[in-house]
C-alpha cells in the first residue's frame, strides 16, 4: 500500500489558528507597537459554531503570536464580528489616565421558534488586549426592524468630534454617531437601490483615503461584504463604493448600476481595515478572511480550518475617466521578510524556463514584469496532474487564475474554476506579483489595480514552477522568486 502522506495546508506566511475554526477578521487595531488581529473563532471544532473572538498579535504583520481567546459567548449571545478602537481621551469613562482598547461587536442570540436577535455591545481592555471586561450596560444598540443587524465598524470622526459606527442592517448599512461609544444616535442609511444585493450585506467599513497620495484630495471608501446566495456561483465577496461623508451621510460617486469588487478571486471575504495606525505611518491596512461561505465549512482541514489573506495596503488612484479606484498592494513588511531565490533581468522565455525548472517550492513570492502586448502564463504548485495557472491574456485584456486542476476540489462542486478580471490599461509593461503558499495564490497586477485571491489544495509534492506562452520570443524584464520567512 502506498504511504499516505498527511497534507499540510497551513500557510507559511498566512495567519491561521493553531487549532479549530476561523472566519472573519475582527477588531484590528494598532496599539503600543502591536498589530492586533481578533477573529471569529470556534474553539471546539473545525466547522462554524458558537462564535468567540480569537486573538493574535504581530509586530510586523508577517509573524503572528496567537494569544488566549479574547471574548466568549454569554447570556446576550455569541460574539459576532466587530471592531476595536483606542479610546485615547477616555470618552467611555472605562479608563483612567492611561488610554485603553474598546471592542464594539455584535451579540447574536438564537431564539427558539423565532428570529435571532442581533445587538451591538462593548468590551474593554486595560492591558493591551490581553484580558477583556464586558460593559455592564450591554447591549448598547438595538434595532426594532432588522433581523440582520451586525458587524459594527467604529472610528473617530475628527471633524464632528464623535464616534461613527457603520453597521450592516439587512440589505443596507446604517450610520450612527456617539460621544462615548455607549449611546448611539441614528444618522443615515445607505444602500437602497445601489450596489449588489444578491446576498445579505455584512462587515462594512468606511474610511478616507488620499487620491494619488495627495493629502489635499480625499475620498471616502465604503466596503460592504455580500453573503453567499445559492443563486450566485461566486459565493461571498466584497464590493466597494467611493464618495463623500459629512459625519452623517455617505454620498456615493457610483450610479445605481455600477458594482465594483475589491477582489476578483473567490477567497477574500469580510475584510476590513486596521484602526489607529499612527498618522505618521498613514497607511490604511486591510486583511480578509481567505475563504468563501459557499464551501468554507467543507475545505480540506485537519487541526484547523480557515486562514487570513496577506495584509494589504489600500490606496486610491485616479483613472483615465476622471474617477477613482481602490488599489491594493501587499504590505511592505512582506518585502523585508524576503529571501531571494532567483533574480533574472532581461531574460528570454527559454532562459527563464530553464531557471524555474530547477526550483521546487511550495511557498514563495514570484514577481514578473513583461511587455503588456504579451500573453503570459505561469504554472505554480505544479506536479503530476496538478497545476494552478496564473496568466495574462493580452488579446482579451484579462488576468486569470485557473484552479480547475489545482488539487483537491471535490468537496464542493463550485470550487473548481477559472477566475478572470479585466486588466486596467497599464502602459507598456505588466507587473505581476504572485504570492503562493501551501493552500493559496494571491495575484496583484500593476500597482494593485486588479487582484485575484484564491484557495488551492495541491498535493504537498506539487512544487514545480514553469512558464507557458505561445509567444516564444517573449522577453521578461524581470523575473524574481523570493521565499518569505516570518521571524521565529
Ligand atoms: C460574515 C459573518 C458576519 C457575522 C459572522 C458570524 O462572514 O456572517 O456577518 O458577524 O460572519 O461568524
Amino acid at each position: 500500500m502506498p504511504a499516505i502522506i498527511k497534507q499540510n495546508y497551513r500557510g507559511i506566511y498566512h495567519y491561521s489558528p493553531q487549532e479549530n475554526w476561523l472566519n472573519d477578521p475582527n477588531g484590528m487595531v494598532y496599539y503600543k507597537e502591536e498589530y492586533h488581529l481578533f477573529y471569529q473563532y470556534h474553539p471546539y471544532g473545525t466547522t462554524w459554531g458558537p462564535m468567540h473572538w480569537g486573538h493574535a498579535v504581530s509586530k510586523d504583520l508577517v509573524s503572528w503570536e496567537e494569544l488566549d481567546i479574547a471574548l466568549a459567548p454569554d447570556e446576550i449571545g455569541m460574539i459576532f464580528s466587530g471592531s476595536a478602537v483606542v479610546d485615547w481621551h477616555n470618552t467611555t469613562g472605562f479608563f483612567g489616565s492611561e488610554p485603553g482598547l474598546v471592542a464594539i461587536f455584535t451579540h447574536h442570540l438564537a431564539v427558539e421558534g423565532s428570529d435571532p436577535v442581533q445587538t451591538q455591545s462593548l468590551a474593554y481592555s486595560k492591558d493591551n488586549g490581553r484580558s477583556w471586561t464586558k460593559y455592564e450596560g450591554n447591549p448598547v444598540l438595538r434595532h426594532d426592524s432588522y433581523v440582520d443587524f451586525r458587524d459594527p465598524k467604529v472610528f473617530w470622526h475628527e471633524e464632528t468630534g464623535r464616534w461613527i459606527m457603520i453597521v450592516a442592517c439587512g440589505q443596507t448599512v446604517c450610520l450612527y454617531h456617539s460621544p462615548d461609544l455607549k449611546s448611539w444616535t441614528f444618522g443615515s442609511e445607505f444602500g437602497t437601490g445601489i450596489g449588489f444585493h444578491g446576498g445579505v450585506w455584512e462587515c462594512p467599513d468606511l474610511f478616507p483615503l488620499r487620491i494619488d497620495e495627495d493629502s489635499s484630495r480625499l475620498k471616502w471608501v465604503m466596503l460592504v461584504s455580500i453573503g453567499d446566495d445559492p443563486a450566485y456561483t461566486e459565493g461571498s465577496r466584497t464590493q466597494y463604493f467611493t464618495g463623500d461623508f459629512d459625519g452623517l451621510a455617505f454620498t456615493p460617486d457610483e450610479d445605481s448600476n455600477t458594482v465594483r469588487w475589491l477582489d476578483y478571486g473567490r477567497d477574500n471575504y469580510a475584510g476590513v481595515s486596521w484602526s489607529d495606525v499612527p498618522s505618521a505611518d498613514g497607511r490604511r491596512l486591510f486583511i480578509g478572511w481567505m475563504s468563501n461561505w459557499k464551501y468554507a465549512n467543507l475545505i480540506p482541514a485537519e487541526e484547523f480550518r480557515g486562514a487570513m489573506t496577506i495584509p494589504r495596503e489600500l490606496m486610491l488612484r485616479s483613472n483615465q475617466d476622471g474617477g477613482v479606484i481602490v488599489v491594493q498592494k501587499p504590505v511592505r513588511e512582506l518585502e523585508s521578510a524576503r529571501i531571494p531565490v532567483l533574480e533574472l533581468v532581461n531574460v528570454s522565455w527559454e532562459e527563464a524556463q530553464k531557471a524555474l525548472s530547477s526550483l521546487q517550492l511550495e511557498s514563495y513570492e514570484l514577481h514578473a514584469v513583461f511587455a503588456s502586448d504579451s500573453s503570459f502564463a505561469i504554472k505554480v504548485r505544479a506536479g503530476g496532474d496538478e497545476e494552478t495557472v496564473v496568466g495574462v491574456d493580452a488579446a482579451q485584456g484579462v488576468l486569470y487564475v485557473d484552479r480547475t486542476k489545482s488539487g483537491l476540489h471535490d468537496f464542493h462542486e463550485q470550487f473548481r474554476g477559472l477566475h478572470t478580471a479585466k486588466l486596467q490599461s497599464s502602459g507598456e509593461t505588466v507587473n505581476l506579483r504572485i504570492y503562493v503558499d501551501r493552500s493559496s495564490v494571491e495575484v496583484f497586477t500593476n500597482e494593485g489595480q486588479v487582484v485575484i485571491t484564491d484557495l488551492i489544495f495541491p498535493d504537498h509534492a506539487s512544487i514545480g514552477i514553469s512558464l507557458a506562452t505561445d509567444q516564444e520570443r517573449l522577453l521578461l524584464e524581470t523575473l524574481s522568486v523570493y521565499a518569505i520567512a516570518p521571524s521565529a
